[in-house]
């Protein structure tokens, strides 16, 4: 009996093991597929030079922040804005803001993530609106909601901050960083195109770090890892994706890591910072090579079952060391080599999402 039951059990573990990796192969075998869309890999590419460039002014745009205004906080030099990205095996679809609202004619589209998904939705509405100068825009923000509606089409684009996609919770008057809670998620349902972003705030310590424990299950720990902490929150992204995205409604991007460049010597100029980088670097590959965080972000993906396709923009932005607002964002006394200037690298991500769209 004992014996017969055992079997039983090693059976079915066996084949639960072998399901769990077809599944494995069939997902990796999908986000291969996409990514060589029409045989190009759309992120292995290099800058070029294009007088037609910029997308759109930044005065002519309603929905820029203060932060990422850099021509109206003086940037002085322009040639940064010239620059278009070109796939080594394909041309990049000229982006049609209007092709692309009749695409999503009555559909709604979220960024959920940091000021990096702040970044990539006002760059967002802003190509589009360029498209369609005259169409009717209502704009809204309550809480941690903001939106661009294109109201002729139906269209709403959304952005939802919560920088660590999981949880931050109030424990008897300290706040807890839950690496298994994602309760903000209830707020994601019923999009039809969701696009995550997260890791900026993760290696955050001191005044800017908005918490002060993390809890891993019945674990209550001062700090940890926080690569280790990075995995362990995308994981419970994952799970939340398995169980609440049905594919056939909702399309579901994450975006790579967006990189930063503080330190020169990752582009073997030691002595620099953004700051004054006038142009971007040359060739495919980056000096410094890739974040530890992009690792993590291959391995939760590679592991998820639903369908998400990785708008992989890590190397590419890892080139412009020139695109970063620097001291001409609306604080003068920072050197913000962090976020992007609008227009700017923040445009090439979108067309890479348009690319993927109608590609
Ligand atoms: C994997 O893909 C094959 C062929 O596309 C399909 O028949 C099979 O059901 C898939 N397996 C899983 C576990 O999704
Ligand atoms: C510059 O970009 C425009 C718009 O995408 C494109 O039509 C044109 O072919 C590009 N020019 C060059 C020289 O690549
Ligand atoms: C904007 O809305 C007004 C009033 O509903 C309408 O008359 C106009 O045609 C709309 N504009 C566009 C570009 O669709
Ligand atoms: C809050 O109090 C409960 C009950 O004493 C305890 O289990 C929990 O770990 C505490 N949380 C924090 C963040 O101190």
């Amino acid at each position: 009996m004992g014996f017969v039951y055992l079997l039983c059990v090693c059976l079915l573990l066996l084949f639960q093991q072998s399901l769990a990796g077809q599944q494995y192969n069939n997902v990796s075998r999908a986000l291969k597929g996409k990514k060589q869309l029409s045989g190009c890999n759309l992120f292995q590419g290099k800058w070029v030079f294009n007088a037609s460039y910029p997308l759109y002014d930044s005065s002519a745009c309603p929905f820029i922040a203060d932060e990422f205004d850099c021509k109206k906080y003086g940037r002085p030099d322009k040639q940064y804005l010239k620059y278009a990205w070109k796939p080594d095996s394909c041309d990049l679809p000229r982006f049609d803001g209007r092709r692309l609202l009749t695409l999503w004619r009555g559909k709604k589209i979220m960024f959920v993530g940091d000021s990096v998904s702040l970044n990539m939705f006002e760059s967002l509405s802003c190509i589009i609106h360029a498209s369609v100068p005259s169409a009717n825009t209502s704009v809204a923000t309550r809480d941690s909601l903001s939106s661009v509606s294109f109201k002729d089409y139906g269209v709403s684009i959304f952005l939802y901050r919560t920088p660590y996609l999981v949880d931050i919770v109030t424990e008897n008057g300290s706040r807890v960083l839950r690496l298994n809670s994602i309760e903000a998620g209830k707020s994601w349902k019923d999009m039809d195109v969701l696009i995550f972003n997260s890791w900026h705030w993760w290696p955050h310590t001191g005044k800017s770090q908005p918490w002060d424990y993390i809890r891993d299950g019945s674990g209550l720990y001062k700090d940890m890892d926080r690569l280790v902490a990075f995995q362990k929150g995308l994981t419970t992204w994952a799970k939340w994706v398995d169980l609440n995205v049905d594919p056939a409604k909702t399309k579901v991007f994450f975006q790579g890591i967006s990189p930063t460049h503080y330190q020169g010597k990752d582009w073997n100029q030691p002595k620099k910072s953004c700051g004054g980088e006038l142009q971007p670097l040359s060739g495919s590959t980056y000096p410094g090579g890739a974040p530890p965080a992009a690792a993590v972000v291959n391995r939760v993906l590679s592991l998820i079952k639903k369908p998400v396709y990785l708008l992989d923009i890590t190397t590419l932005s890892q080139l412009r060391k020139d695109a970063h607002p620097s001291t001409y964002g609306n604080d003068p006394s920072s050197n913000d080599c962090s976020h992007w200037c609008l227009p700017g690298l923040p445009d090439t991500w979108n067309q890479l999402l348009y690319a993927a769209i109608v590609m």
